[in-house]
């Protein structure tokens, strides 16, 4: 199955703060996870500080279950933009890319 790419700063419209849902990304992956902050064993807090943001550092820094990779699955809605992915990128890139994800004043969210 195929799925939409969007770029970093249409997930950061995801912020769960609009209507629009929470989004988040990890590993190149766009996942809408709205619908599971209730039932996040971690609470909510955790998924929220990266609402809208690349989690991926976060969600491998605690080291979840197989389960919980598995469980990622039926929230995946797409993929990130092909220029912002970071597999086989440097950590350097990575970062300017991540930054640029925290000046929400240069940005506009349509819906
Ligand atoms: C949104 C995607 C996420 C999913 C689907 C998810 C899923 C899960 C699952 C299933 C568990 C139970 C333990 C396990 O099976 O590994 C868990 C626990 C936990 N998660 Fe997540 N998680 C997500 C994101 C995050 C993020 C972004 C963080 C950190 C910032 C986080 C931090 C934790 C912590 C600290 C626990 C342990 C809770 C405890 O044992 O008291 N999770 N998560």
């Amino acid at each position: 199955m195929s799925y939409p790419t969007y770029t970093l700063e249409e997930v950061a419209c995801h912020n769960g703060k609009l209507e629009t849902g929470l989004w988040i990304v990890i590993k190149d992956t766009v996942y809408d996870v709205t619908e599971y902050i209730d039932k996040h064993p971690g609470g909510q807090e955790l998924i929220l500080e990266y609402a809208g943001k690349d989690a991926t550092s976060a969600f491998n820094d605690f080291g979840h279950s197989s389960d919980a990779t598995a469980l990622l699955k039926l929230y995946k809605i797409g993929q990130l933009a092909e220029g912002e992915r970071k597999k086989g990128k440097g950590p350097n890139e990575v970062r300017r890319k991540n930054r640029l994800n925290f000046f929400p004043l240069f940005r506009s969210c349509s819906a």
